[in-house]
């Protein structure tokens, strides 16, 4: 696997991967690499001849209160983790070559990016589809894997490429991967590192809580009632917030009073031990 760490060298990478006609999978990330990338990595070997995979831990797409800072990095280990996999490339610029002085542009995304994660962190996805944006003009992949677990980045994203026109004729699909989960349903986050022990067994309660909700709404019981009991059992267990839990059109992301016959998605997020978790499942 090479690794590129400047345009040029990644345009000539990528040159060379597709210069027999073979076709490109972007994984794009942010590191601290764990089971849920290298099953994006997988999907997009299956579906590709060659993988791109990028680490970059965007700057813009962090609040000033938020962990940018500690965020984890560790790209040796990354690496390791990429090559095995098969990955043929990974891109990892630093902040100067992604964002190089004078950099002035912004990508704002309206409707999908508003409420959930849009109403508590003010600008994430501005950078999150900045970025995208920008590794897609770099990679010019024939696809892209992203994760479900950011089911509304997800759907930032399939909005912003297909507003921008960059599903056509370079990024063809956008392709969202089931999120993968611990043995105890806990979908896998690299943020799940952050947790004390206790917080960790205790974290556990968010999908089972979520699944109990599930069973409930497709029982027929009211939506608000099954999220209020949601939120209490959140609370009970030693979450000491929870920012969101409602059900929504999982297309447009609406928010639903009840099943409305379309497919629907509980999305959640909730904070435990200074964490913020996010977690969402198919209702219906
Ligand atoms: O999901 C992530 O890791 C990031 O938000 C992404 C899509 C790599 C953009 O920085």
């Amino acid at each position: 696997m090479q690794t590129a760490t400047t345009l040029e060298a990644l345009r000539n990478s990528v040159a060379k991967l597709r210069s027999d006609g073979a076709t490109i999978g972007l994984v794009p990330t942010m590191g601290a690499l764990h089971e849920g990338h290298l099953t994006l990595v997988r999907r997009a070997r299956e579906a590709c001849d060659h993988v791109v995979a990028s680490i970059f831990v965007n700057p813009t797409q962090f609040g000033p209160n938020e962990d940018l800072d500690a965020y984890p990095r560790q790209l040796a280990e990354d690496t390791a983790m990429l090559e095995s996999e098969g990955c043929a490339l990974l891109w990892a610029p630093g902040v100067a070559e992604m964002y190089p002085d004078g950099f002035v542009t912004n990508i704002s995304v309206s409707k999908v990016s508003e409420g959930f994660c849009g109403a508590d962190r003010p600008g994430h996805f501005d950078g999150v589809a900045t970025v995208v944006c920008k590794l897609f003009n770099q990679v010019r992949p024939d696809m892209a894997f992203f994760g479900e677990k950011d089911f509304q980045q997800l759907a930032v994203i399939r909005s912003m490429a297909r507003d921008l026109d960059l599903t056509h004729p370079h990024v063809h699909a956008i392709v969202g991967v089931a999120t993968v989960r611990e043995p105890d349903g806990l979908a896998m986050s690299s943020r799940n590192r952050y947790l004390s022990e206790a917080d960790r067994a205790a974290a556990a309660t968010l999908p089972a809580a979520m699944k109990r909700a599930i069973a409930q709404i497709e029982g027929g019981a009211a939506v608000e009632a099954s999220l209020n009991e949601l939120k209490a059992a959140l609370i009970a267990a030693g979450f000491s917030s929870v920012d969101y839990a409602e059900l929504a059109d999982a297309r447009s992301l609406a928010v639903l009073g009840d099943l409305a016959g379309t497919p629907a998605r509980l999305l959640v997020a909730a904070r435990i031990g200074g964490t913020r978790l996010i977690d969402n499942m198919a209702v219906g």
